[in-house]
């Protein structure tokens, strides 16, 4: 049924981007439309549905079809719960040095058959990169349209910021780990058979799904911290709902899978707003993330983008 569904909905996507605005649906259709949406919402609520769908239920103009506005017909990739979401997967690793256990995991998330079902064709699921001896592990949201591509977190233009940042403190790219909450690209609104313009923010139902491959990867690398990217990535970590503003929890140590958090910007924030004042706040939580992974600090280091 989900795929009957996906293929109508991916038909109306056709249609209304080919700027049909109504079509014609048989009394047969909405009945038939009517009981899967009846079953989800069911499913969504865990009891049964009370009462008849919105704006299906009101006698149409004609007995034997009515007219269905396309102004609503959102297509399956544009709305998260359109491919349901199973329960959070449990990741069990083989016995084995680092690297097996790591190289292993790493198989689990790239042949996750539900991340594989968020993903376009030609694009690939993402999972984290960099040392597995890392101290330091980044954790960032969800991969954007360059990371989809390339199937490796953070190299787009936020990525190549994050690199420099990352060269500032005296480490190399593949001296750090850096993974993501969630393993793919957060599907938005795109015709039937376009590239996806844009990113969404992943919902909490998705990053709830994508967190034990988080989780999995902090185990088998065991960095000593942890550095939050972001109000999205911060959320993941500590919670929905745990605070309003990234300003109420960053360049502070929270503490996520045992491991000490320190929270900060995404290096999209400083993309937006390239001043110092805004860098040399990234730049303060660095220091302090360093510092607790007793990482040489320099005299100059300590002092960069001082000058406001
Ligand atoms: N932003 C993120 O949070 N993660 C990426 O991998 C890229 C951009």
């Amino acid at each position: 049924m989900h795929n009957a569904l996906s293929a109508l909905t991916a038909e109306l996507r056709r249609l209304k981007t080919a700027g049909v605005r109504t079509v014609a649906v048989s009394d047969e259709s909405i009945a038939a439309l009517k009981s899967v949406l009846l079953v989800r919402r069911a499913e969504k609520q865990k009891a049964p549905p009370a009462g008849a769908v919105a704006g299906m239920d009101s006698p149409g103009p004609r007995a034997a079809s009515r007219e269905m506005t396309l102004a609503s017909v959102q297509p399956d990739r544009a709305t998260p719960e359109s491919i349901p979401l199973p329960a959070v997967p449990t990741v069990t690793l083989p016995a084995g040095d680092k690297a097996a256990r790591w190289a292993a995991l790493r198989e689990i998330v790239l042949s996750d058959t539900t991340c594989r079902a968020h993903i376009r064709p030609g694009k690939k699921v993402v999972f984290g990169v960099g040392s597995i001896d890392a101290k330091i592990m980044f954790v960032g949201e969800a991969p954007g349209g360059e990371e989809e591509i390339q199937g490796e977190p953070f190299v787009g233009p936020a990525g190549q910021l994050l690199t420099k940042m990352i060269l500032g403190m005296g480490l190399k790219r593949e001296e750090v780990y850096i993974g993501n909450i969630m393993n793919w690209r957060p599907e938005l609104l795109a015709a039937a058979g376009a590239s996806q313009v844009g990113n969404r923010p992943p919902t909490a139902e998705e990053m709830r799904y994508c967190l034990p491959y988080l989780r999995a990867q902090i185990e088998v690398v065991n960095p000593d911290l942890l550095v939050a990217l972001g109000k999205t990535a911060a959320e993941g970590l500590l919670g929905f709902g745990t605070f309003k503003a990234l300003g109420d929890v960053r360049g502070r140590w929270h503490e996520f899978a045992g491991k000490p958090l320190m929270v900060t910007y995404h290096p999209s924030y400083i993309l937006r707003e390239p001043t110092n004042r805004k860098k040399r706040l990234i730049w303060e939580d660095l220091l302090k993330a360093m510092e607790r992974a007793e990482q040489p600090i320099s005299e100059k280091q300590r002092g960069y983008f001082l000058d406001k």
